[in-house]
């Protein structure tokens, strides 16, 4: 049996539990004995089990009750009861209730065995059963573009159009702005969804390694090729290739992945058998692949052979509206162990609009999973916000007022007190001109004095009179 299991036994009888967690323990289980009821409650919200053996009877209450418990906290923990004699209607109401098995007084060892292990059994497939699930949802996730701004529907629309054909696709954009997600939007969308996916950063690979990666290679091919091994190109048969960061291709190679996009054949490093391959590509990059050709680092011909479909996505800041939707799928993303999902201030949510995110998707995914981790409360206010992300929407926000002549522009966000917002502007202002009080309160159209006034109020000037 697999050891390392952690099993909860509760039992009053010292003698009775200490035989049972004798046993338990040759099994290789670690094992935590309690003798109450109450004592196995504070053991179930402290820690996880793989197993929990309640006694029906336990002095202050009974073994349905840690066994309805421990189905609250740990739905994914098998329960086994024992029971005493003559008591089979109580066990079938324990299985009722969702206990995996019962063992009756007197106990059987042969039988604790034989319930402990099919208790572990299914405890593994519950486990493996839930990271599947997690998989899954990651990988929709992964497929899923968010957004509805008239800039990333029309990716989508391109994406449902191309995704079925097996054209080959480039993906350009500033980093971060989900060129991946993209990718494996199209494969999920494509007749080769079930087929194999690999994705592969050139960047992220020596550059005299990449040939031998994407082609594979012979035995002896070169120092260190013991034996003969397939790349990407042959493994993905059928499939679809992801080259990520194709701008950082070495120039000899091109002309390899050309012969391979033409004529769907190649030979490995060191062989002479040219082998045939059915693969789908899209590449990515957030070079300039004109340019790059116009200064001899990438093949012209190669760059119209990929550039069959040009799907070029686009900044965040470009699309400022799909910022809401965005931080909710990751505030979702980055909910709490408990499951709760925090929410984001008024004031929060306006100052991740404001700013113009030079990192993109990545970039706000990072703030949103940051504020989740140290913001205590459900509700995420300006403090828990990247404080760079704060500085930099208040200044956007004093210059669009300025811009727009007087405050009532367009951003003033809902939700604060007018105090907030007039205090957020003046600082807003006071930053944006450098801290020279007088030209500020000439922009603000107030008084020196008054400006004085209300910075000491906002407690800026410590100690002033
Ligand atoms: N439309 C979207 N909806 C949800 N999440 C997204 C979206 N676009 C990007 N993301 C998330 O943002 C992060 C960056 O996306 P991705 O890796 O696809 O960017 P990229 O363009 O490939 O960046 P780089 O050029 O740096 O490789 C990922 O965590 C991704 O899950
Ligand atoms: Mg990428």
């Amino acid at each position: 049996m697999e050891s390392g299991h952690i099993v909860l036994l509760v039992e009053d009888h010292e003698t009775t539990r200490l035989t049972l967690a004798d046993v338990m323990a040759r099994e290789g289980c670690k094992v935590k004995g309690a003798a109450t009821a109450s004592e196995a409650m504070k053991a179930l919200r402290e820690e996880e089990f793989d197993l929990v053996v309640p006694d029906l009877k336990l002095p202050d209450g009974d073994g349905l009750t840690v066994l309805d418990e421990c189905r609250r906290l740990s739905p994914h923990t098998p329960v086994v009861l024992i029971t005493g004699h003559g008591s089979e209607e109580v066990a079938v109401q324990a299985m009722k209730r969702g206990a995996q098995d019962y063992l009756p007084k007197p106990l059987d060892l042969n039988r604790l065995r034989a319930v402990m292990e099919a208790a572990f059994r299914v405890r593994a497939l519950h486990l493996e059963n839930l990271s599947l699930q997690q998989e899954l949802s990651r990988r929709k996730a992964e497929t899923d573009l968010i957004g509805s701004s008239p800039a990333i529907e029309k990716v989508r629309q391109v994406i449902r159009q191309v995704a079925p054909t097996n054209a080959t696709v480039l993906l350009t954009g500033e980093t971060g702005v989900g060129k991946e997600v993209a990718a494996g939007s199209i494969v999920a969308q494509s007749e080769r969804s079930m087929k194999p996916f690999r994705k592969i950063n050139i960047a992220a690979m020596p550059r005299e390694l990449v040939e031998a990666e994407l082609f594979g290679y012979e035995r002896g091919a070169f120092t260190g090729a013991f034996k003969m091994k397939k790349g990407h190109f042959e493994v993905a048969d059928g499939g679809t290739l992801f080259l990520d960061e194709i701008g950082e291709m070495p120039l000899e190679i091109q002309v390899k992945l050309l012969r391979v996009l033409q004529e769907q054949a190649f030979e490995r490093v060191g062989g002479t058998q040219t082998i045939r391959t059915d693969v789908r590509l899209i590449c990515s990059t957030n070079r300039d692949l004109e340019k790059a050709c116009k200064e001899g680092l990438f093949r012209e011909d190669l760059y119209y052979r990929i550039n069959v479909i040009h799907i070029h996505m686009p900044p965040l800041r470009e699309r400022k509206e799909d910022i809401p939707a965005l931080a909710r799928h990751f505030l979702l993303q980055f909910r709490g162990p408990g499951g709760q999902v925090k929410e984001l201030t008024p004031r929060a949510m306006s100052a991740l609009t404001a700013y113009d995110w030079p990192g993109n998707i990545r970039q706000l995914r990072n703030v949103i999973e940051r504020a989740c981790l140290l913001c205590p409360g459900p509700e995420i206010d300006v403090a828990y916000i990247d404080e760079k992300v704060v500085r930099a929407a208040g200044q956007a926000l004093a210059r669009s007022v300025m811009e727009d002549g007087a405050p009532g522009g367009p951003v003033i966000p809902v939700g604060r007190t007018l105090e907030e917002v007039e205090r957020e502007y003046i600082l807003a202002t006071l930053r944006e001109l450098g801290g020279n009080k007088t030209r500020a309160a000439k922009q603000l159209g107030i008084g020196l004095k008054t400006l004085y006034r209300k910075l000491e109020k906002y407690g800026e000037i410590p100690g002033a009179v």
